[in-house]
């Protein structure tokens, strides 16, 4: 049998089939289904999915919708143009192609947030178009199998990849593509996995170059890396009586559109970061000190608590958002400050204000 008709036999018996985005062929559902696993493991993804789609249950829904609306549902997912992306797709498709999702991958890839292998997922999932997927792991699985030498994120891998996967898809007439895309997905996360891959149970091993000359390991080509670039903030954790001053990032940019904690350059203390924003509050707590890593950098983040009087507020308005502590999970927080400020509530600081009580 063919490679791709092996992939999508194994699929049949073997692959994953009850993923909540399985099972339908409603365009909405899988668009936003491989929107959110762009970057993001299956198990992180469904909560967030069910979430979403019980508040926008459909394309109409999700266009009719403020970004500010949008934001709260996918906190903590990361890669937030993502979401700024999905909203404007929904717009695009209600403005533009009557509500209804575009049926080939090539329109569909027109729309924003959506490249060539997300298009083509979609294409094969909701229309069973015969176009081919290239994703980070179907880009393993064929370098691998395939015996395909270099980083795959250079162009030129990257044409060769693509070659050969069209070139699968034009082997195999009649291919379910549903069962095809889904094996490769499916493969990659579960037997061809980076570290430890599972030839035995592979249904392609007999064709397999990396596996025929044992070099699993070393395919894909790993990228040249170069070191993270590192940098440092501190955050002010202001708490006025339980409630948390909070501002809205700018977007685009790091964490645009969703709520944070004020940011002071390392260099500055946390009394004159205060200052800046018209507090004047008399006591100040390092708080341990954390990094979080983003695809680019890593951010070294050092948070300060400072408790709030009335006496402090010198200025009578700030132009941010105080937000009770206990209403905090209702708020667009990115990952490391939610974690942070649920772990204060929790632990309990010193002083003897607010979170404290
Ligand atoms: N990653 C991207 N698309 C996926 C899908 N449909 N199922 C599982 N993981 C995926």
């Amino acid at each position: 049998m063919e490679f791709a008709a092996l992939i999508a036999a194994w699929q049949t018996r073997h692959g994953r089939h009850l993923l909540p985005w399985q099972n339908t062929r409603d365009p909405y559902r899988i668009w936003l289904s491989e929107i959110m696993l762009q970057q993001t493991q299956v198990a992180t993804v469904i909560p967030y999915y069910e979430r979403f789609l019980a508040r926008f249950p459909d394309v109409q829904a999700l266009a009719a919708a403020s970004q500010e609306d949008v934001m709260p549902y996918w906190a903590g997912l990361g890669y937030y143009a993502r979401a700024r992306n999905l909203h404007r797709c929904a717009q695009e498709v209600v403005a533009l192609w009557g509500g209804r999702f575009p049926a080939r991958a090539e329109d569909i890839s027109t729309l924003p947030g959506i490249g060539r292998s997300t298009a083509a997922a979609i294409a094969a999932f909701a229309y069973g178009e015969r176009s081919p997927i290239m994703d980070g792991n179907v880009k393993r699985v064929f370098a691998r199998h395939f015996g395909i030498e270099g980083d795959p994120a250079r162009r030129a891998t990257e044409q060769q990849l693509w070659a050969l996967a069209e070139a699968q898809v034009e082997a195999v007439p009649g291919l379910d593509m549903t069962a095809y895309t889904q094996g490769l997905m499916d493969l990659g996360a579960t037997l061809c996995t980076r570290g430890r891959p599972d030839c035995e149970r592979c249904p392609v091993q007999a064709t397999c170059v990396a596996r025929r000359d044992g070099r699993q390991l070393e395919l894909p080509t790993p990228k040249a890396r170069r070191a993270v670039p590192e940098r440092s903030t501190g955050m002010l954790v202001l708490d006025f009586e339980g409630a948390i001053l909070l501002q809205q990032r700018p977007s685009p940019g790091i964490w645009g559109g969703l709520w944070s904690l004020p940011e002071f350059d390392p260099g500055q203390d946390a009394a004159s970061a205060s200052r800046a924003l018209g507090l004047e509050p008399t006591a100040r707590y390092e708080l341990a000190s954390f990094a979080h890593t983003f695809t680019h950098y890593r951010l070294h983040i050092q948070p300060w608590y400072v408790p709030v009087r009335p006496g402090d507020l010198r200025s009578a308005t700030v132009p941010e958002r105080w937000v009770p502590a206990d209403t905090l999970s209702e708020i667009a927080l990115p990952a490391p400050v939610k974690k942070l400020l649920l772990g204060l509530a929790e632990a309990g600081l010193p002083g003897d204000t607010g979170l404290l009580r």
